[in-house]
C-alpha cells in the first residue's frame, strides 16, 4: 500500500489519539527501517527502546517462527514450559534475591501488577512517585504518572492513593514515606521525562526510607531495563537493590510483554485468585523473551551499551553546540536537552531528512534509544548530523 492510502485510511478509521510522523514502515534488518517508499533510515529510536537487537534479529526470528509453529497461545490454567524458562532467565540477570516473576502484556500493567503487589504486601494504600516520571496510561500507572498534562480529565478514574516528590529530592522523600505508605515507585532514569538523571545518593535514600517505613521500593525499568543503561537494570548504576522490579518493553524482542520480579517472600502474597490476565506470559512471547536474553548473554551487549554509550556521550559534548544545553543519560539511552523545543524539532527534521530518525520527548530533548547493537559508524552517522544543524 502506498502511504497516502495508509495515511487516510488510518483517518478513517482509526482513534486520532497520536500526532503521527508522515511515515510508514514496511521492514527493518539491523538497525534499519524502510520506508513505504523504499528510501533506508537508521533507527535510533528502536520503537521507544523495544527492538534492542535491532529487526529481524535472527535467533529472535527463529525463536517466534518455531513456536508459532507448534503454539501460540495456552492458558494459565496450565503449566507453560516457556513462561517458566524466562523467569528462570529474568532470575539469573536481576540483583539480589528477586527471581519470582508475574508475566503480563506491557509496562502500565507490569505496574499495576507491582502496586497490587505492595499493597497486599504492606496492607496499605499509599502509593508515592516522582514529579516528572512516567509510569503508564492504565488506572493506577497513570495515577502513579507525576506529570498533570498525563491526568488531566481521567481524575474520576484515578483514586487518592498517590502522592509525589520531586525526582531527586532526598529530603522530601525522607518526610513522605510513613506509615500508610505501600510502595515508592522510581524509574533510574526519568525516560518520557526527558531523560532526566539524578546523583547518586537519591535511590540509596529512598532504598533507606522505604527500610525504615516499611515500604516497598519499586523500580520502574520498563524503558531502562534489559541492558539499556549498560547494566541489566538501570538501578545496578546505583548500587541499589530494589523489592520489585518492572520491565516491558525490550523483554520480547517487539512482542508485547511485561514483567513484575521480586522475592519469593514479597510474591507469596499473589495468591491464586488475586491477580492474573489472559495473554500473560503466553508460549510465543516467552519464547521470543528467552531468545532475547540468551543473545544479549552470548553476544556481551550490555556491555557493549555502556562502552558505546559512553563514548557517544562524549562526541556528542564535543561537538559543542551552543543549543545543547546538556547530554544526559546510562548506556544507550541518552538525551540532548536543547536550549528550546524548536531547536529539539529541528535536529529531529535535520535527521530525518538525512536518513536518520530520533525522538524528542519532554518538547526540548533528542532522545537516543537505539538498538542496543549500533555500531561505531552508525553512532558517528548521528553525531555528524548534529554538528550539522545544531549551530
Ligand atoms: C518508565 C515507563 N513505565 C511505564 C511505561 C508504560 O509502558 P507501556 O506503554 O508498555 O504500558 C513506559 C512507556 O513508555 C515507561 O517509559
Amino acid at each position: 500500500m502506498k502511504f497516502k492510502e495508509i495515511k487516510e485510511k488510518s483517518s478513517e478509521f482509526l482513534f486520532q489519539n497520536y500526532g503521527r510522523i508522515d511515515l510508514a514502515f514496511t521492514h527493518g534488518k539491523g538497525c534499519m527501517l524502510y520506508d513505504t517508499e523504499g528510501k533506508e533510515y537508521l533507527d535510533l529510536v528502536s520503537g521507544i527502546a523495544v527492538n534492542s537487537l535491532g529487526y529481524a534479529h535472527p535467533d529472535v526470528t527463529a525463536a517466534i517462527q518455531e513456536q508459532a509453529s507448534r503454539m501460540c497461545h495456552v492458558s494459565n490454567l496450565y503449566y507453560v514450559e516457556e513462561q517458566a524458562e524466562l523467569a528462570e532467565r529474568i532470575a539469573s540477570i536481576t540483583p539480589g534475591n528477586l527471581d519470582r516473576t508475574l508475566f503480563c502484556n506491557s509496562g502500565a500493567e507490569a505496574n499495576e501488577g507491582a502496586f497490587k503487589t505492595a499493597v497486599r504486601y504492606t496492607g496499605r494504600g499509599k502509593i508515592l512517585s516522582a514529579l516528572n516520571g512516567f509510569h503508564g496510561r492504565t488506572s493506577a500507572s497513570l495515577g502513579a504518572t507525576g506529570q498533570e498534562k498525563y491526568r488531566k480529565t481521567f481524575e474520576p478514574l484515578i483514586s487518592g492513593a498517590f502522592g509525589y516528590f520531586e525526582f531527586g529530592n532526598c529530603e522530601q522523600i525522607k518526610g513522605m514515606v510513613d506509615s500508610d505508605t505501600a510502595a515508592v515507585i522510581v524509574e533510574p532514569v526519568q525516560g518520557e521525562g526527558g531523560v532526566r538523571t539524578v546523583p547518586r545518593d537519591f535511590f540509596k535514600t529512598v532504598r533507606d526510607i522505604c527500610d525504615e517505613k516499611g515500604a516497598l521500593m519499586i523500580c520502574d525499568e520498563v524503558q531502562t531495563g534489559i541492558g539499556r543503561t549498560g547494566e541489566w537494570y538501570g538501578i545496578e548504576n546505583f548500587g541499589v537493590v530494589p523489592d520489585i522490579i518492572t520491565m516491558a518493553k525490550a523483554l520480547g524482542g517487539g512482542l508485547p510483554i511485561g514483567a513484575v520480579t521480586t522475592t519469593e517472600e514479597i510474591s507469596s502474597v499473589v495468591t491464586p485468585g488475586t491477580h492474573g490476565t489472559t495473554f500473560g506470559g503466553n508460549p510465543m512471547v516467552c519464547a521470543a523473551g528467552c531468545a532475547v536474553i540468551d543473545v544479549m548473554k552470548r553476544d556481551g551487549i550490555v556491555a557493549h551499551a555502556k562502552d558505546l554509550g559512553a563514548r557517544w556521550r562524549e562526541d556528542i559534548r564535543a561537538v559543542g553546540s551552543p543549543r545543547a544545553k546538556e547530554v544526559r543519560g546510562y548506556g544507550l539511552i541518552i538525551g540532548i536537552e536543547m536550549d528550546s523545543n524548536e531547536s529539539a524539532s529541528h535536529v529531529q527534521k535535520y535527521c530525518r531528512d538525512n536518513g536518520v530518525l530520533v525522538n524528542v520527548c519532554h518538547g526540548n530533548t533528542v532522545r537516543l534509544i537505539p538498538p542496543l547493537i549500533l555500531s561505531d559508524g552508525e553512532k558517528d552517522r548521528f553525531t555528524a548530523l548534529f554538528k550539522e544543524c545544531a549551530f
